[in-house]
């Protein structure tokens, strides 16, 4: 595959990706319960909210890049590798796991895109995915931190 469709593919499938993590992250923001129920909700809205603005970032740039953004919820699920959340009733400590995979999940496909676009000289694009990245392992820290899990 030529580098300009690897990376238009790969683009698209981050775009999905990581609209199913938004979709999954705002339906725990509703769903949760527990004592700990304030703060996990509203560290889920943190969480929802900068999946949510990337969405856009994301379909911009496919359009900057002269592809389609898919429109289709079917087509997203599709074209997507992360897990949907089916069920209800799990604890947040379960949710902050699922969601902390998820993270580790959108951080390996954004550092393969980052490192495609950098070899293929697309600053712009690399930029973002930069910017992603940072925001995804503070917000992922922020998860393990809340199960106790951030240290190895
Ligand atoms: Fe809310």
């Amino acid at each position: 595959m030529q580098s300009k469709n690897k990376i238009e593919a790969k683009l698209v499938g981050l775009f999905c990706d990581n609209f199913v993590v938004y979709y999954k992250s705002h339906g725990y923001h509703f769903n949760v319960e527990g004592n700990t129920f304030a703060q996990d909700h509203a560290l889920l809205e943190e969480i929802y909210d900068f999946l949510w603005e990337q969405h856009d970032v994301f379909g911009e740039q496919l359009r900057q890049m002269d592809k389609p953004a898919p429109t289709s919820l079917k087509s997203i699920l599709t074209g997507s590798s992360i897990k949907e959340c089916t069920e209800l009733g799990e604890s947040s400590k379960i949710m902050f796991l699922e969601l902390s995979q998820d993270f580790e999940s959108l951080m390996g496909s954004a550092q393969e895109l980052y490192d495609e676009a950098d070899m293929n000289a697309c600053g712009g694009l690399a930029t973002m995915l930069g910017d992603y990245l940072k925001a995804l392992s503070k917000l992922n820290w922020k998860l393990k931190a809340s199960i106790g899990k951030s240290f190895k």
